[in-house]
């Protein structure tokens, strides 16, 4: 049998491939606004990067790491995410010296993840995310949340629900989570496994069970907005502040706990709201984690940052049935007539396509009207067709393909006359 693709992945394909290179560009492009510059870090890290960053208590963790030992013995996993390790690299590469501050960096990459497959979700999936290090000021929230809200506004995206929530800071959150373990607790054996262990290690942890979901402990659980001591709230009511100054709409969801260790203060999740979506419609997530760069051995530093798959975002594309931009055919097509003007042909390729057009021939011996309808096919401004007399006589046609007008060149200075043309 042939062997086939590993599930939970996917091939990209011609045809497909343009939406990506879309949503690429445009992301890079918003980043360029706001000043968000690419870094670029390895597919693989030390396994104890994520244990330490995403946290052990989590399912990334628990369950659903592609985690290996190499020829050398050590322990290393494909990146499940991309938050812990662009925080090491700022911390291994003393970022936090850097002239400029905050740090504000964007990657795009595959991320892999132990997921049961279905719509939305994939063992390897291609995340753009940004992380701005060192500031604690809660217009950077608002900034990053802007640009996650902005790419999708730029690319068409209407149908979009944006939901916040203050996770506090420390002091906040050890009070919250006794009030989480005293409401759990008297029922706990009524929850599955997982939450049962939660309760002490993470009962944050336990709003998120999917499979709990509906016990009625849940909808009373004590809120952290309850929780929130003065600066916390403080804070939280900036962002929200900040956000309304930039027209920025969004509900306050306190239930919104998110599925990484690394977060306080705000937390955030753009669904995408588009009728038929699907059952997953989170398209984005993202957060402070003002401990993360201590935790990965430099100094106390804060941090903010979202992160979205390009999977989800093309299926949120197109349940809104956004147009794509049609990616633009090429200049021009040769069409030649016999052996002499083939051999010909391959010299004008090469000489248009050092003077930057795009151009194309055919390869598979393909008759006069093939050659047309492939010319077509691909869009082509212009045909240039070579035949022999033509050869001999040291002039080509050339076809505007749109409106049929057809013109002489003289083959001598072709590419010269080309040019005034297109
Ligand atoms: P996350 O919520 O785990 O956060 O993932 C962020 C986004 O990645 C999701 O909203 C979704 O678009 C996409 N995603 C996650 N898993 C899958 C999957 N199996 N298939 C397709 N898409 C998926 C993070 O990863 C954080 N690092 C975000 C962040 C950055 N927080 C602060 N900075």
């Amino acid at each position: 049998m042939a062997v086939q693709i590993p599930r939970g992945t996917q091939d990209i394909l011609p045809g497909e491939v343009e939406k990506w290179q879309l949503i690429e560009e445009t992301a890079k492009k918003m980043c360029q606004l706001y000043q968000y510059h690419e870094i670029r870090t390895p597919i693989f890290e030390h396994t104890e990067l994520f244990q330490r960053g995403v946290g052990d208590t989590t399912d990334i963790v628990q369950k659903e790491m592609y985690s290996f030992q190499d020829r050398g013995g050590r322990e290393l996993t494909l990146r499940p995410e991309g938050t812990a390790a662009v925080v090491r690299s700022f911390a291994e590469n003393k970022m936090f010296g850097n002239a400029t501050q905050p740090v504000k960096l964007y990657y795009l990459g595959p991320m892999f993840r132990y997921e049961r497959p279905q719509a939305g979700r994939y063992r390897q999936f291609v995340q753009f995310g940004v992380e701005a290090l060192g500031s604690m000021d809660p217009a950077i929230d608002a900034e990053v949340i802007s640009l996650a809200m902005g790419i999708y506004r730029q690319l068409g995206l209407k149908k979009l629900r944006l939901v916040i929530n203050s996770l506090g800071d420390k002091e906040s959150r050890v009070a919250h989570r006794n009030a989480l373990i005293n409401h759990f607790q008297p029922r706990i054996q009524e929850f599955c496994k997982d939450c049962q262990s939660r309760l002490e290690k993470n009962p944050l942890r336990i709003l998120d069970c999917k499979k709990d979901h509906d016990h009625e402990l849940m909808g009373s659980a004590p809120s952290i907005l309850d929780y929130l001591n003065e600066e916390s709230a403080q804070y939280f009511n900036k962002v929200k502040e900040y956000l309304k100054a930039m027209k920025i709409d969004f509900q306050v969801d306190s239930t919104l706990v998110r599925g990484l260790d690394y977060y306080n203060h705000t937390a955030f999740e753009i669904m995408s709201e588009a009728e038929g979506f699907g059952a997953i419609t989170t398209l984005c997530g993202g957060g402070r984690y003002n401990g993360l760069v201590k935790e990965m051995g430099g100094p106390d530093t804060p941090g903010i940052g979202f992160a979205f798959s390009i999977e989800r975002l093309i299926s949120a594309m197109e349940t809104e049935e956004v147009q794509f931009e049609r990616e633009n055919g090429i200049d021009a097509y040769i069409i030649s007539l016999g052996e002499e003007a083939k051999d010909y042909s391959v010299t004008l390729l090469e000489d248009m396509r050092r003077a930057g057009f795009s151009v194309e021939r055919d390869y598979m011996d393909k008759k006069l009207k093939a050659q047309f309808k492939a010319a077509e096919r691909l869009g082509a401004t212009h045909s240039i067709i070579i035949g022999e007399d033509e050869l001999k006589n040291g002039i080509v046609t050339v076809k505007n393909m749109t409106t049929g007008e057809q013109q002489e060149c003289s083959l001598q200075n072709f590419v010269e006359e080309y040019s005034k043309l297109s």
